[in-house]
């Protein structure tokens, strides 16, 4: 598949119902979402940015693979599970929801939409939602860190983009603070799967895989099991041009020197970015937001 990826092929930030979108993502794909008509058989995988979204879609896609696993792990994995909210990256000019209708079945979609923008099928039981959540601290640094490395996401300096974070109308993809408990709210609905970036690092990974492939009604020999699990490592997706976008050829001029999209894949690495006033901001508000939600993260 030929790869349509420049700055100019991607909306600025823009607002849509009170949310406020980063690149890649694109207006008309988001409008088009509401409407989307979602099969029995679509999967889609749901985190915010920077909660492991990458992990699960490379799980997933292996999950669902019948024939050889590493050929299917050289299709770049932005191709096995495009980004539904986005511009088609083959060069089309549509937006993805547009081609993904008449996409053949298992349709496999990364999203990082809020709940309450999925389509509205999704949001009635159609198709399954795999969520992965990860804790705030975390995902504020990699966010930067991945804003600082791609020339087509605008950036400012870490305190800048702490501020942003921080603000309800201004971070990406919706607050933290709404768009992870609104998902949580849900984690008992038939077609959602609510898994945690911290569960999969430090509990045994190959128990959430067996977890996926079970909410997947897939059944996999133990031996095909192992190898899902071998080839969704950090080590394995870090060596993968497939899975590493500082490694695939398509993303070569937008990324900047030295930028390392599998940068750390750690719990607790916010400890060395997050300054210890930030750090209490954080936990001020998640103190407030997260009163009577029984939800809790590993930070360290
Ligand atoms: P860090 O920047 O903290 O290293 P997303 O895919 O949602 O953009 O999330 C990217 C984050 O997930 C990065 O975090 C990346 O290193 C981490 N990650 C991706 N695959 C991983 C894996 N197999 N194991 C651990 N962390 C992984």
């Amino acid at each position: 598949m030929s790869v349509n990826i420049s700055p100019e092929s991607f909306s600025p930030p823009f607002h849509f119902k009170g949310v406020r979108f980063f690149p890649a993502a694109d207006l008309r794909a988001v409008e088009l979402a509401e409407s989307f008509e979602v099969r029995d058989d679509d999967v889609f995988v749901s985190a915010y940015a920077k909660s492991g979204t990458t992990w699960v879609q490379q799980i997933v896609s292996l999950l669902s693979t019948e024939g050889d696993l590493s050929e299917v792990n050289k299709v770049p994995i932005f191709v096995r599970v495009p980004w539904f909210e986005t511009m088609d990256m083959s060069g089309t000019g549509e937006p993805l929801p547009k081609i993904l209708k008449d996409a053949p079945s298992p349709r496999l979609m990364k999203t990082h939409l809020p709940y309450r923008l999925l389509p509205k099928d999704a949001r009635e039981g159609k198709g399954k939602i795999i969520y992965c959540a990860r804790n705030v601290k975390d995902v504020v640094v990699s966010w930067h860190k991945m804003r600082e490395g791609f020339k087509f996401i605008p950036s400012g300096t870490f305190d800048e983009n702490f501020e942003e974070f921080i603000n309800p109308e201004q971070a990406a993809f919706g607050f933290w603070w709404d768009v992870v408990p609104e998902y949580w709210r849900h984690k008992d609905d038939n077609n959602v799967l609510f898994l945690k970036f911290e569960d999969l690092k430090r509990e045994d990974l190959r128990g959430n895989v067996v977890k996926i492939a079970d909410f997947l009604g897939r059944t996999l020999s133990d031996q095909r099991i192992d190898e899902v699990v071998a080839n969704c490592t950090f080590s394995a997706m870090k060596d993968n041009d497939a899975t590493n976008f500082s490694r695939d050829e398509a993303f070569k001029d937008q990324r900047k020197d030295g930028f390392e999209f599998m940068r750390k894949g750690k719990v607790g690495d916010w400890k060395n970015s997050l300054s210890p006033e930030q750090s209490k901001i954080l936990d001020d508000i998640n103190r407030e937001k997260m009163a009577g939600v029984d939800l809790s993260f590993e930070f360290e």
